[in-house]
Order: C-alpha cells, then sequence, then structure tokens
C-alpha cells in the first residue's frame, strides 16, 4: 500500500526589510524543526514584495531575493525535504490571485488592519498592497495547504484566506482546503528592543540600529543592540513582574536556551539586568554564528542557489498547474488545448 499523503504546509518571507531573530524564533526556525512530519512548500514570495514599490530599489530587491533564499537553506530548510521556490517562478500564484480578486468583496479588505496601518490616508499607495492578502490566499490555497506556520502578526492574513476559501467553496466548487495557522505559543512575538511595545519589525530593522537582532548582524552589532536595550529602572528580572522591556530579553533567553522559566529567573533574579543582558548577547551570537558561517559559503556560489529554485519552481508549478485547472474548471472558463 502506498502511504497515506502527508499532510501539506506553505509559508513564505517577503524579501525585504532586514531578517531578524523574531522571524527566524516565529517562523524560520520552526518550518526547519518540522520538516520531516509534512510535505513542504517554502517560498520567497517576491511579488509580495513589490507591494510598496518605492520601499526598495531594483537591484537591492534583486539581491535581497537570493540572500532570503540562502537563508531559508542556512537556517535548515533542506531542499531535499521542502520544496523551496520564488514565487514569480510559478505564475499561478498570479493567476490565482485574480481569479480569487473577483470574488473577494472589497469590504474585507478595507478592513484589514496592515492595509491601515500602511496606507493610512494615502491615496497614492499601489493598488497591489490593498490586494495583498488575496494574493496571500492565492499562495495557500494553491497548494491545498493544511497548515501555515507563521508569526502572531500574520493571524488575520489566515482568518481571511479560510474566510476567501469558504466564500469561493459556496459560489464554485472549487473544493478549496480550509488552512489553518500554526503560530507558535512562545518566541512567536519578539518586540523591538529599542521600543518593547512593538513588534520588532524588518523595516524598521533596516533603517534604525538598536532596534532588531539582525540575522546576519556581526557579534559586535548584537552586543550594541542588546546592551542597549530599553528596560525599566526596577530590577524585577521574572516573567510575570518585569515590564515589557524585560519582559522581552526573557522570553528571548527562554526560547532560545530552550530552559524552564523558574530556572532562568533564578539565575538572573536580583542581578540587576546587565546580567541577563550579557548572557543574551552570548546566547545570540552562538545561535547565529552556524547559520551565519552556512550562509557566507552559500552566497559563495549563487549558480547553486539559482539551480535549485528552478528545481523547487518545477516541483510546485506541478501542484499549482492542477489547482488552477480544477478553479478554472468550477468558474466555467473553457479549456485551451495548447
Ligand atoms: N504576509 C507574510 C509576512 O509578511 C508573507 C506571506 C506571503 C506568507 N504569502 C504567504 C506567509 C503565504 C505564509 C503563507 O510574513
Amino acid at each position: 500500500m502506498p502511504e497515506p499523503r502527508k499532510n501539506r504546509v506553505f509559508s513564505g518571507v517577503q524579501p525585504t526589510g532586514k531578517l531578524h531573530i523574531g522571524n527566524y524564533l516565529g517562523a524560520i526556525s520552526q518550518w526547519a524543526e518540522n520538516q520531516d512530519d509534512f510535505e513542504n512548500l517554502f517560498c520567497v514570495v517576491d511579488l509580495h514584495a513589490i507591494t510598496i514599490p518605492a520601499a526598495i530599489s531594483p537591484k537591492a530587491f534583486h539581491a535581497k531575493t537570493l540572500e532570503v533564499t540562502a537563508l531559508y537553506l542556512a537556517c535548515g530548510i533542506d531542499p531535499a525535504k521542502s520544496t523551496i521556490f520564488l514565487q514569480s517562478h510559478v505564475p499561478e500564484h498570479s493567476e490565482l490571485a485574480w481569479l480569487l480578486n473577483c470574488v473577494t468583496p472589497l469590504g474585507w479588505l478595507y478592513r484589514m488592519t496592515q492595509f491601515k496601518a500602511k496606507a493610512g490616508t494615502n491615496q497614492m499607495v499601489g493598488t497591489g498592497l490593498l490586494d495583498y492578502p488575496v494574493l496571500m490566499a492565492a499562495d495557500i490555497l494553491l497548494y491545498d495547504a493544511h497548515y501555515v506556520p507563521v508569526g502572531e502578526d500574520q493571524k488575520q492574513h489566515i482568518e481571511f484566506t479560510r474566510d476567501l476559501a469558504q466564500r469561493c467553496n459556496a459560489m464554485f466548487n472549487t473544493r478549496f482546503i480550509i488552512p489553518e495557522a500554526q503560530i507558535r505559543s512562545s518566541g512567536a512575538r519578539i518586540m523591538g528592543l529599542d521600543d518593547p511595545n512593538a513588534k520588532m519589525s524588518k523595516s524598521i530593522g533596516e533603517q534604525k540600529r538598536g532596534h532588531s537582532i539582525g540575522l546576519l548582524d556581526a557579534p559586535s552589532a548584537i552586543k550594541k543592540a542588546i546592551m542597549s536595550a530599553t528596560t525599566d529602572g526596577g530590577n524585577e528580572a521574572r516573567f510575570g513582574h518585569a515590564g515589557v522591556g524585560v519582559r522581552n530579553l526573557l522570553e528571548l533567553y527562554a526560547v532560545l536556551s530552550k530552559r524552564p522559566h523558574d530556572e532562568i529567573e533564578a539565575e538572573f533574579h536580583g542581578h540587576g539586568y546587565g546580567k541577563l543582558k550579557k548572557s543574551l548577547v552570548e546566547l545570540v551570537v552562538e545561535t547565529l554564528r552556524p547559520i551565519q558561517e552556512r550562509h557566507v559559503d552559500l552566497m559563495k556560489n549563487q549558480d547553486h542557489i539559482r539551480a535549485m529554485l528552478d528545481t523547487g519552481a518545477r516541483r510546485a508549478r506541478t501542484i499549482a498547474a492542477v489547482t488552477v485547472t480544477r478553479v478554472r474548471d468550477a468558474m466555467g472558463f473553457v479549456r485551451s488545448n495548447i
């Protein structure tokens, strides 16, 4: 008997900004750890990266796309176990996005918090920014993915995807799988070091030193960022009592060390925050060192990365093409023989 097909996982990261420890803990490390349990597709969502076109030059965008692909590999995503590809290499993403666009109520898009935050009152933002969630839904539904491992900030996008899949299934017989978000309970929400009231951000991290811990940051930059992280006047290095800044550092320490909270409190409580910060610097530097070393090696051979992306896109397309045909048929399009 053939083995039953494993549940499918799809996720992606935009090649923009500075990929940071929050992205690693909340998403990419989780993808890597669970590779054996699922059939995985990990996409570098380059079409999403141009939704704010002025934010990145074509040259920087091009370089960033290869850099992020190499980071997937450096973080332990294994092309023998997972399909790694660029979104723009599989044209079905754009095609399904259009088909879904036509059944997406405009009101659902205006309601999205990410759009409201990024667009504000600016009428000159590109339509792609409003349409971002539909393209993301297309990414997921194209592969009939069951699970989508993401950071907590993506919850609303997954809810949107589920609602849209249900609506489409009800209007046409599209038989989309209703996907579920997989959100880590700890480490899914790492806050900015300079402002622990706001989530660590890829775009702010690129502009502002001391905001984030970039996966490719030098040890000296990591040290500076952590040692100058915003804390408070107290010395309560305890999870339940500390202010948001200290709690963020404790949380980071806990997820990276995989040690229980009481043990961590026993080690750092009553020592001021200096000891916690110094130990965290060491832990972060040691965690990132092997990733950075692999990344340097991978970037030396970009032909290898491109060849791997070709293989990934070929594999992804075999699945995507079947789904798009199913949706076209369900919607009543006339088939072509070319
Ligand atoms: N919106 C996601 C982010 O900013 C990126 C993304 C695009 C994504 N398409 C996706 C994530 C599909 C998961 C699945 O992080």
